[in-house]
């Protein structure tokens, strides 16, 4: 059983690693952004209340996310671990993992500064039920504009304005940044920080070193 969280700023690489780490470690990720987007397009009416929040960039209620992540860790696929992407978010989420005994050992934090972020989200491109991401300049599809894997359509995410962009950054800075050091200081989880403008493989091989020790 292994848990880990991936932490870092909107578009510091989280879901593009993510990839690479469930295949490696054979979990499943858990994408509260994906979540909530699946939500959305269902037209569930936490859907509802969560779209105007995430198309402002703000941060969904706690209980709300922290609902949604324990109801899906009872899942069987969950039994040999998971890896957490974009959660928690706020301190309560971290403390509410904690409480609740689910355990983590790995953090990984991927450090991007701001200026490359708003570069970065302006060109992704996302493949909605898998979750997979591109990059129309970084990391192109094979061919423009659809999936690899499935053909299907990729879309633009309508949080990746650069108005939005910049205000889910300031939020991540007041509401988010303080778990760096919360889980620096816990001493029970393991603590890499990695520099996210490296290119996606050399990201990807630091990380996976990282975790197989
Ligand atoms: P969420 O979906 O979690 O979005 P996010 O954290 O803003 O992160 P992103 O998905 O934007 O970026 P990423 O780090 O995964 O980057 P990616 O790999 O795609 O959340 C969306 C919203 O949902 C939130 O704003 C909030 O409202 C709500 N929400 C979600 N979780 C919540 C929670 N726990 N509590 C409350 N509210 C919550 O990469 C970005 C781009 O860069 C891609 O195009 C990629 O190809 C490219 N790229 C990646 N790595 C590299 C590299 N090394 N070099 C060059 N390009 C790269």
């Amino acid at each position: 059983m292994v848990g880990v969280i991936l932490l870092g700023a909107p578009g510091a690489g989280k879901g593009t690693q993510a990839q690479f780490i469930t295949s490696y470690l054979n979990i499943p990720q858990i994408s509260t952004g994906d979540m909530l987007r699946q939500a959305i397009a269902s037209g569930s009416e936490l859907g509802l209340k969560a779209s105007h929040i995430i198309e402002s960039g703000g941060l969904v209620p706690d209980l709300i996310v922290i609902g949604l992540v324990k109801e899906r860790i009872q899942q069987p696929d969950c039994m040999n671990g998971y890896l957490f992407d974009g959660f928690p978010r706020t301190l309560a989420q971290a403390d509410s993992l904690k409480h609740s005994g689910i355990k983590i050992d790995y953090v990984v934090e991927i450090d991007v500064p701001e200026d490359i972020i708003v570069k970065r989200l302006s060109g992704r491109r996302v493949h909605v039920p898998s979750g997979r991401t591109y990059h129309i300049d970084f990391q192109p599809p094979h061919a423009q504009g659809v999936d690899d894997i499935t053909g299907e359509p990729l879309i633009q995410r309508n949080d990746d304005t650069e108005e939005t962009i910049r205000k889910r950054l300031a939020v991540y800075k007041t509401q988010t940044s303080p778990l760096i050091d919360y889980y620096k200081q816990d001493n029970a989880v393991h603590y890499l920080t990695i520099d996210g403008t490296q290119d996606v493989e050399v990201v990807k091989a630091n990380i996976l070193e990282f975790i197989h020790k």
